[in-house]
């Protein structure tokens, strides 16, 4: 039996959704376990590019069988939205899409106290995506969240709706409207609505290929994240059994996305960013504009010290490097080795984001290389400058690099192991 989880190991955005387009090719079944449409995952296949926020990213393989597990936070009508834009491009989903009827729901009201949330706080807001992730989490643990199921229940859902907004101190205008409106959404996602943990458990004992595709980073986890700015699912590798309903055992192989540089969107310590020109430089080479919000990435030095930390949570058997071209041109290269605080090495990655804004990164200098690696599809090809900094990454996180990304295309991809 063969399943891979693939991991985000950073801040989000590390190329995710690349790396699982790549290895999607032999996958029969591509799952979302957590997040919601906070997600932007982009895929480019021969020049056009695909923006996924809530659809698996193997959607774009006909025969591959994508499932939005109970884990995840659904955003009834982004999603048809999503849905739509993807049969327009000539994308059939029929019959190979399934969603959990038992996902929370993100209604229009989360996207409302995101911003309210976050208007509140001023100066110490964290900077989210704005689509209600946040508050549709805290809805779905407090038992108070509408789910998908429920727009089966009509009177239910009614009452729920009513509950809901009269919790949040919201004035509910137009129930008809908007009761209407849920009914609408569900005429459109009806036939996708399953109990999606027994499809996996069935495709599991057939022996099919499945790969968990994981939203945002590790250390943007509810717990394990630089708390309170992080996003409010949990991102490890631990998640995986819990937003799909398969058991811990059935995951095979872990592979832990990075990219070859740090960045982070929205606000929280960032203990190696960049400022000035270098960062600048390497913000426009890489084109660090979030897929979701289109806010410029912070970006900064590779942090092995996260890195470590991440890769031990996840239980990582491999790495995954991307963005590795973007780095070409930019002259040293840095990587993060060690946290200092008030004059003493720390050991590992901190639990207080004011302690981790304070961190001394210490860093190892390696040098840079100048050429174009962007059409290097083997390693032998790769300046020796460039190989050096691969070893270096490898022998700091301790775990070995499968797989090289050098640009956006599938075809930009050095396969090690
Ligand atoms: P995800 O959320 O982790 O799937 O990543 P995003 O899609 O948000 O951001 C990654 C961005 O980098 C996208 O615009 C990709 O098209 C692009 N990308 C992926 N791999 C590479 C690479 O190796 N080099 C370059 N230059 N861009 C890449
Ligand atoms: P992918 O899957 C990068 C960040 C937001 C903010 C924090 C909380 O594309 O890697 P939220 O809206 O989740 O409440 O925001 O988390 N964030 C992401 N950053 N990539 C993402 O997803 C993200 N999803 C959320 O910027 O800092
Ligand atoms: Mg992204």
């Amino acid at each position: 039996m063969s399943t891979l989880a693939i991991l985000g190991c950073l801040w989000g955005d590390e190329a995710k959704a690349k790396v699982v387009d790549y290895l999607g090719a032999s996958a029969d079944v591509v799952v979302r376990f957590q997040g919601g449409a906070n997600a932007g995952h982009t895929i480019v296949v021969e020049g056009r590019k695909y923006v996924f926020h809530s659809v698996p990213a193997g959607i774009l393989y006909p025969n591959c069988n994508c499932v939005i597990g109970s884990g995840v936070v659904v955003d009834p009508f982004r999603l048809r939205d999503e849905m739509r834009a993807l049969q327009d491009s000539g994308i059939n989903f029929e019959g190979r899409l399934f969603i959990d009827e038992r996902a929370s729901m993100v209604l229009p009201l989360h996207q409302e106290l995101d911003q309210l949330q976050e208007k509140r706080l001023g100066e110490a807001k964290i900077g989210t995506t704005g689509r209600g992730i946040g508050p549709a989490y805290a809805d779905r643990v407090s038992r108070r969240a509408l789910r998908l199921i429920d727009l089966a229940h009509p009177e239910w859902q009614g009452m729920r709706l009513q509950a809901l907004y009269e919790h949040h101190q919201i004035q509910l205008e137009d129930l008809e409207a908007k009761l209407a409106d849920l009914q609408d959404v569900y005429e459109f996602l009806k036939p996708y609505l399953a109990q999606t943990d027994e499809l996996l458990w069935d495709w599991y004992l057939q022996d099919k290929h499945i790969l968990f595709e994981g939203a945002q980073g590790t250390l943007l986890d509810l717990v394990y994240g630089s708390y309170p700015y992080v996003t409010s699912s949990q991102t490890i590798s631990g998640s995986i059994s819990v937003g799909t309903g398969l058991p811990p055992r059935c995951i095979n192989k872990i592979i832990g996305v990075y990219k070859a540089y740090g960045t982070r969107v929205g606000e929280g310590p960032f203990p190696t960013e960049i400022e000035g020109e270098t960062g600048d430089l390497i913000r426009k080479q890489g084109n660090e504009y979030g897929a979701t919000t289109g806010r410029p990435r912070r970006v900064g030095w590779f942090d092995a010290v996260a890195a470590v930390y991440t890769a031990r949570l996840n239980g990582l058997d491999g790495m995954a490097l991307t963005l590795l071209d973007v780095l070409g041109g930019i002259g040293e290269l840095k990587i993060c080795t060690g946290y200092w605080l008030e004059g003493k090495r720390v050991k590992g990655f901190l639990s207080h984001h004011l302690d981790l804004a304070r961190v001394q990164p210490e860093y190892l200098t390696l040098p840079g290389w100048d050429v174009d690696i962007s059409s290097c599809t083997s390693l032998v090809r790769l300046p020796k400058a460039a190989k050096d900094y691969l070893d270096a990454v490898q022998d700091l996180v301790g775990t070995q690099i499968e797989l090289v990304s050098v640009g956006p295309d599938r075809k930009q991809t050095i396969v090690i192991k």
